[in-house]
């Protein structure tokens, strides 16, 4: 009886402060392979890495302070008996549906998350490393400025042939196709002021003006919510009207500031990757030692009252 009271206690207190839940949608024509990646510090979620049918659709659940990515893979044929197997874009590396720690492989549309504490979420669409589907995310339940965000256009068909990979299933970013420094923000164009869009980068934030589409693109692409659960679909334009009314009509958005956020809220951290790196709490840490300190107290409770 004592134990399960503890474990009653164990429970409440471990759910007292939530995090956010993540739901995958795919409205593709096609299967999608979500792969899932945490950011060093966090822990990962129920899966790396699934297969998610036409129309399928699965939830995870992130505690407080998580950050991470998620990202779609295509064309991936996986062994039945001993589940090996690749993927044509996103892929892993991990050589199986789980990605195991594995980040995606050039180029993928991301989907990248900080979750707060009772705090603001940061969120953003990258295509920074490339596209290789349609993709947006939905906030739910949160306050706040909460837009939907991301990518509804087909980009592949748009793609400059310079850019284009594979057979046309993915479109590479300009510096991952042509790798100079100045498409890559990287040495004299290393920082905000010097690295500037590009006329492929204008294209990418033309076809998705709510996504990141260089390095330094933060001032329109990155988007804040409190305590929002999220939708991620990928190929959202059957019923994605809202979401694509609501997109900014301006093509020019790389020197205006005319989309959802507050300079003030942007966060300005980010260096040489291509990933805006938010604060990151060391959540794993901060939990454990936190449900260890309960398990503690619960123990001493239950064997005083053994004892008495
Ligand atoms: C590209 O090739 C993959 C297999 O390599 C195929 O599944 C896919 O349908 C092709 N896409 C196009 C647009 O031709
Ligand atoms: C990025 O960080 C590295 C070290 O972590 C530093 O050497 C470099 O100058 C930074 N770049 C920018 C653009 O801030
Ligand atoms: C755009 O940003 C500039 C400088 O950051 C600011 O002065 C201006 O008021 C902003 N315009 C809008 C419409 O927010
Ligand atoms: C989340 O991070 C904030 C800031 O680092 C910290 O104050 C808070 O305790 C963390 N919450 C959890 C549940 O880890």
């Amino acid at each position: 009886m004592d134990l399960i009271i503890s474990l009653i206690v164990l429970l409440t207190f471990g759910r007292g402060i939530s995090g956010a839940t993540f739901a995958l949608l795919n409205k593709c024509d096609y299967t999608v392979w979500p792969g899932i990646l945490a950011n060093a510090g966090s822990s990962k979620l129920d899966s790396t890495g699934f297969e998610l049918g036409s129309g399928g659709s699965r939830t995870l659940q992130a505690p407080p302070n998580w950050s991470g990515r998620f990202w779609g893979r295509t064309g991936c044929t996986f062994d039945p008996n001993t589940g090996q197997g690749s993927c044509t874009t996103g892929d892993c590396g991990s050589n199986q549906v789980e990605c195991n720690g594995g980040g995606q492989k050039p180029p993928a549309t991301l989907a990248e998350f900080t979750v707060g504490s009772g705090t603001q979420d940061f969120y953003d669409v990258s295509l920074v490393d490339g596209y290789n589907l349609p993709l947006i995310i939905d906030p739910s339940g949160g306050s706040s400025n909460c837009l939907s965000v991301g990518c509804v256009t087909d980009l592949n068909r748009q793609c400059p042939n310079e850019l284009r990979f594979g057979n046309g299933s993915a479109c590479n970013s300009a510096c991952g196709a042509l790798g100079s420094d100045e498409y890559c923000c990287r040495g004299a164009y290393g920082s905000p002021n010097t690295c500037k869009p590009s006329s492929y980068s204008e294209m990418f934030k033309a076809a998705c003006p709510r996504a990141y589409s260089y390095a330094y693109d933060d001032a329109t692409s990155t988007f804040t919510c409190t305590s929002a659960d999220y939708t991620i679909t990928f190929c959202p334009s059957s019923t994605s009207q809202k979401a694509a009314t609501n997109t900014p009509p301006t093509t020019t958005t790389s020197t205006t500031n005319s989309s959802g956020t507050e300079s003030g809220e942007v966060p300005m951290e980010t260096n040489s990757s291509w990933l805006p790196i938010f604060s990151t709490g060391d959540s794993s840490k901060t939990l454990s030692s936190c449900t260890l300190l309960i398990l503690t107290l619960t123990s001493f409770l239950f064997f005083f009252l053994l004892n008495s």
